[in-house]
């Protein structure tokens, strides 16, 4: 079961008009999570821009830890890291819960493996995939269900590893968030790491990523100001001397015990 909350069908919140408390949010049946509402297909041609340099650095980061020859990415959207380990040999699937971010990635990745899954158990065998991907998924898992949950069934599936990239709640972060009014929930890597640990898995690495490559990017909400590959060489200067404090991104790594 994904999700407790979501163990039937996605619940979302939708404004009503009460006639003494005036305007409230209720949770409906068979629509989605008011988290995804601002979600759009189109936001794939981010993908041609500057932010389209900040996913591949992803997703080879990414790649670079995944272990065995089988993976699962639960929460791809628009899958470019199930494309991208599928070039480089390996089984992968990719699932999510958002039909039109599946479709618009099928038809840019005609050769991926994407799946839409409505919430609930993962179609899969118990320990299917070597190593199970949670790409910018795992704050939502941790916000819109029973994580713990959530979890039990990742790591049913996830024979040897789980790997989490997730945005880094630092400062700067923030303030990029707030300046430009979005909104969504985070998960400290101190919370991953408790999350991931509770799951009976080994933190193996932690690294952080993107101190300004993320934030000119736009990333899937921001306005594009900058992209390349020479940035990234400014970030990892930057993310020497000011450690963490200043990384848009973390990696997580845990091994199954
Ligand atoms: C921020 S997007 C990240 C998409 C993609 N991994 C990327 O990095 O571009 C989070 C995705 O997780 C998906 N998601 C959240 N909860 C999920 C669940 N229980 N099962 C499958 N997908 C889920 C959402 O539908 C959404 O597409």
């Amino acid at each position: 079961m994904i999700a407790k909350r979501l163990a039937s069908e996605p619940l979302t919140t939708v404004p009503v008009r009460h006639p003494c408390i005036g305007s409230l949010s209720v949770m409906q049946p068979g629509a989605l999570h008011e988290n995804y509402r601002n979600y759009r297909a189109e936001t794939i041609n981010r993908l041609d821009g500057p932010y389209g340099f900040v996913d591949r650095r992803a997703n080879e980061q990414i790649a670079a830890q995944v272990r065995g020859d089988s993976a699962l990415d639960l929460g791809c959207g628009f899958g470019s890291l199930v494309d991208h380990l599928r070039r480089r040999g390996f089984d992968v699937v990719g699932v999510d819960l958002l039909d039109d971010q599946v479709v618009a990635g099928r038809k840019r990745f005609p050769d991926a493996d994407l799946r839409v899954i409505a919430a609930g158990t993962l179609p899969f065998a118990d320990g299917r995939f070597d190593t199970v991907i949670l790409k910018e998924s795992l704050h939502h898992l941790a916000a819109e269900g029973d994580i713990d949950v959530a979890m039990a069934e990742v790591t049913r599936v996830a024979r040897r590893r789980v790997i989490v990239f997730e945005p880094n709640p630092s400062i700067p972060l923030r303030i990029g968030r707030t300046l430009i009014g979005h909104v969504d929930p985070t998960c400290p890597p101190e919370m991953a790491r408790e999350i991931l640990e509770r799951a009976g898995l080994q933190i193996v690495h932690v690294g952080y990523s993107d101190a300004l490559a993320f934030p000119l990017s736009g990333g899937y909400v921001g306005r594009p100001i900058l992209g390349g590959r020479v940035l990234f060489r400014l970030d990892d200067a930057l993310l020497r001397i000011f450690g963490r404090s200043v990384a848009w991104r973390y990696l997580m790594v845990a091994d199954a015990q």
